[in-house]
């Protein structure tokens, strides 16, 4: 990520944004398109069933500790059998909501350049979309879930917000096609704006 130049993985997507922006509402659409293979991180296997506990505030985990948990999660998730890689340099279309970036903004606001070494080491995707929404208008939506995650308050979601802004342009000096969605938009309107992009790849 700093300076150094990083590969890039055609036909990885990858959809990142705050709590409540909506991307797991649009990963859900995807699902079933042919040749489009939809994923998520944290993912469902053993690590990021411990990091779910972590963000449920069932156990409670040091940040740095969760930043080593998403990549060594992130790292099963590209390169176990049937991962993005492999799936990838197969023909498919991988849409991931959420990858390397959420670790750099997430647990970059609570635990400093950690999460940068930990993660530069990571391939890069094809395409990014970032779902940009005003952090109040993200929390209220949020407001109905049973269950308020250790992330999702206002304060820590305009943190959040900030960042995002900030590394997306780096990522696209890196190569990386970013495409800004305007998260307020109605679920169609902005399912048409990201089916256009992944049918252009
Ligand atoms: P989500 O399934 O609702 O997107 O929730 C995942 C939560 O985990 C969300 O608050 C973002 C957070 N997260 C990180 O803090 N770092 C990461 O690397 C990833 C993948 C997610």
């Amino acid at each position: 990520m700093q300076g150094v130049q990083v590969e890039i993985v055609k036909k990885f997507v990858v959809f990142e944004g705050g709590d409540g922006s909506g991307t797991s509402t649009q990963l859900e659409l995807l699902r079933g398109k042919s040749r489009v293979w939809t994923t998520y991180e944290p993912t469902d296997g053993p690590i990021g069933r411990i990091i779910r506990d972590a963000l449920r505030g069932e156990t409670a985990l040091r940040p740095e500790t969760m930043a080593r948990l998403f990549a060594a999660d992130r790292t099963e998730h590209l390169f176990a059998k049937n991962g993005v890689i492999e799936r990838c340099n197969r023909g498919e279309t991988v849409v991931s909501d959420r990858y390397v970036l959420s670790s750099l903004v997430y647990q970059g606001i609570l635990c400093g350049d950690l999460p940068f070494n930990l993660n530069k080491d990571f391939p890069l995707p094809e395409l990014l979309f970032f779902f940009d929404i005003d952090s109040q208008t993200a929390v209220r939506r949020m407001e109905n879930r049973p269950v308020r995650e250790i992330y999702e308050y206002l304060e820590f979601q305009e943190l959040v917000r900030e960042r995002y802004k900030t590394l997306t342009p780096r990522w696209q000096q890196q190569g990386v096609r970013v495409v800004v969605i305007d998260a307020s938009k109605p679920i169609e309107a902005v399912a048409r704006e990201v089916a256009r992009e992944i049918d252009s790849l």
